[in-house]
């Protein structure tokens, strides 16, 4: 595992997302509510970007295509396909239930570091 450097700290402010590419990962950061996220940009479900996504109070990030949510921290799936109507159940099934991907996030030095395995 190893810490990478992504962006200046001021380069995120509240409420702003960054996609930045790591190896082979395009990863979207995001601050909300004073902590900083990092989860992969793609849904698990069809690889939709998850940039412009809906983040919720409850820290979730909501699909912009099927609305599926997952948790901002865990990446932990919260709902999975619920839109559209009468057919997320179908749509679910295109794809078994998979969790977003989330990478660990810090702040040191001035800078926006994360995680990834194997770095
Ligand atoms: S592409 Fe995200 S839930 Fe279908």
């Amino acid at each position: 595992m190893g810490w990478i450097r992504v962006l200046d700290e001021g380069e995120l402010h509240t409420g702003e997302r960054h996609v930045v590419e790591v190896q082979e990962h395009k990863i979207l950061l995001l601050r909300h509510g004073g902590e900083i996220f990092a989860v992969l940009n793609a849904c698990p479900h069809m690889g939709v970007p998850m940039k412009r996504g809906k983040v919720t109070e409850g820290r979730e990030i909501v699909c912009p295509l099927h609305k599926s949510r997952f948790d901002l921290q865990t990446g932990e799936v919260q709902e999975w396909t619920p839109w559209p109507p009468m057919l997320g159940k179908v749509m679910g099934a295109v794809k078994e239930k998979r969790p977003l991907p989330t990478f660990p996030t810090k702040v040191e030095d001035g800078g926006i570091w994360i995680e990834i395995a194997g770095a």
